[in-house]
């Protein structure tokens, strides 16, 4: 059986943020969510997270049913903050130990590590180039004597590149009798996790080390970290994309937030990003600047140069942009064509229906083949309520049309321009509603005296 502890009561002072630096977020996720979805994967009974500073807006943030929380009042080391969840955790269990602020660890090194753990301690090493802040490994004969911090190291024990990645496997029963017997005389007077190593030698239990990849337990304390783990995520997605036969104008120039699934023969150009589950069928191209979330686009569609779609769902041989807008609930079957400085919200267009230019289309039914002139505008809210507008299909809708709702065009009609429609109009007639043009004979231009 297993148990996983999170820690994540640390404030995270190098951040110089008011947000607890779990909540920080990593490709559009915060830091703890990764974290929490690798430990997911491997089923563990409990799941156990030690929260402290800003632990009421961390717990709001993770609402989930299967997290128990502990609460860690004053941070006095990473020693400390195991003691304090022991109680929440099964004496019985396999126990792995995880940081909230060490977000890209993958689930099969944790598996490794697990199996390793269970012949006595296991930790996660790994070699730094420069291994600055990090615990050293010192070993003797090649065989893990104990961990050193790097505020108590000699100068010698600075120069060994192994250092501790903060990940630890070992049975519950062990972890409760380490801890307890923890001291706190150390350079930074915390009780320090890594000192159950030194305990595991002197009572003859095996210590392993499983070694992994710096990508994966590189830490976040600081904004220059985060920044450089989305760097180095986004490379490993973009890489995935191109595996998988998307063609990326510039692979440094995109952001996934998110999941994005690609069919085949898909185009994305520089710096778009997808946020949250985005589907991009076979043949779609996407032009630079677009930010889509939440959307799905259907085979052969064109999006153009800056567009905004949230929450669409988009059919097949569309072409959307350059700078159209979408905007939740928003829905579009074939062949539909939504042109610059067009926002649709909650508007549903059927196959081939057209909005080329400068529109506001809310609340709207719009049938096939529709044409939707220059400046239509749905007036859907009357300043207390939203109300929908249908245009049957084969309608044609004049430029600078505005369509009060709710009203309804009968099939075929046709809107001549500058109306204000306000009334339903019936099928295949030309309805105008609008001041009549007329000339004054004789009249002459003002003139300066
Ligand atoms: C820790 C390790 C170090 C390792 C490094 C890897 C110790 C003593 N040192 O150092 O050997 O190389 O991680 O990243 O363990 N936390 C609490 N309560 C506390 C203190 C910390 O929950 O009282 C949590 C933090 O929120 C964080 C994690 O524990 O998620 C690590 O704490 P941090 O202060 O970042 O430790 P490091 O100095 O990075
Ligand atoms: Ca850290």
């Amino acid at each position: 059986m297993l148990n996983i502890l999170v820690l994540a009561a640390g404030q995270g002072t190098r951040m110089r943020s008011a947000l607890p630096k779990v909540l920080h977020r990593l490709a559009g996720r915060p830091l703890l969510e990764h974290v929490l979805g690798t430990a997911r994967s491997l089923d563990p009974a409990r799941l156990v997270v030690v929260h402290g500073y800003g632990g009421e807006a961390v717990r709001a943030a993770f609402p989930q049913a299967d997290l128990a929380w502990v609460e860690q009042r004053e941070q006095r080391g990473t020693g400390h903050a195991v003691r304090e969840a022991l109680t929440a955790l099964d004496p019985a269990a396999m126990v792995l130990i995880l940081y909230g602020d060490v977000p890209r660890i993958r689930a099969q090194t944790l598996r490794a590590l697990v199996e390793a753990g269970r012949a006595g301690l296991a930790l996660l090493t790994v070699e730094q180039d420069d291994p600055a802040g990090y615990g050293r490994i010192v070993r003797a004969c090649g065989r893990v004597q104990r961990i050193v911090e790097a505020k108590d190291a000699s100068p010698e024990e600075l120069r060994i590149r192994e250092v501790n990645a903060g990940f630890f496997a070992l049975p519950c029963a062990r972890l409760a009798a380490w801890v307890a017997r923890l001291e706190n005389r150390n350079a930074q007077g915390e009780y320090y996790l890594t000192d159950i190593v030194g305990m595991a030698v002197a009572e003859g239990v095996a210590v392993a080390t499983v070694p992994a990849d710096p990508l994966e337990t590189s830490g976040v304390n600081s904004k220059a970290e985060l920044a450089q783990a989305e760097r180095a995520l986004q490379a490993c997605e973009a890489q995935r994309l191109l595996d998988a036969g998307v063609t990326l104008a510039d692979p440094a120039r995109i952001d996934v937030r998110g999941s994005l699934h690609c069919g085949r023969d898909v185009s994305i150009d520089v710096n778009c990003v997808f946020e949250g589950e985005v589907s991009l069928g076979e043949g779609v191209s996407v032009g630079p600047n677009c930010v889509l979330r939440n959307v799905s686009v259907a085979a052969g569609t064109e999006i153009h140069a800056f567009c905004h779609l949230d929450e669409a769902a988009i059919g097949e041989r569309c072409r959307i942009g350059p700078y159209a807008r979408l905007r939740p609930g928003t829905q579009l079957a074939e062949a539909v064509h939504i042109g610059n400085f067009v926002e649709v919200k909650a508007g549903h267009f059927a196959r081939g229906a057209k909005a080329n230019h400068l529109s506001y289309i809310g609340d709207a039914e719009v049938g096939e083949r529709v044409n939707i002139g220059a400046g239509t505008i749905t007036c859907n809210y009357d300043g207390l309520a939203k109300h929908r507008t249908v245009i049957e299909d084969d309608c044609f809708i004049g430029s600078d049309t505005t369509l009060v709702a709710p009203v309804t065009l009968a099939r075929g009609s046709y809107i001549g321009a500058g109306s204000t429609i306000s009334k339903n109009t019936p099928p295949d007639q030309l309805t105008v509603a609008r001041a009549r043009q007329m000339s004054v004979p004789g009249w002459k231009p003002p003139r300066k005296k």
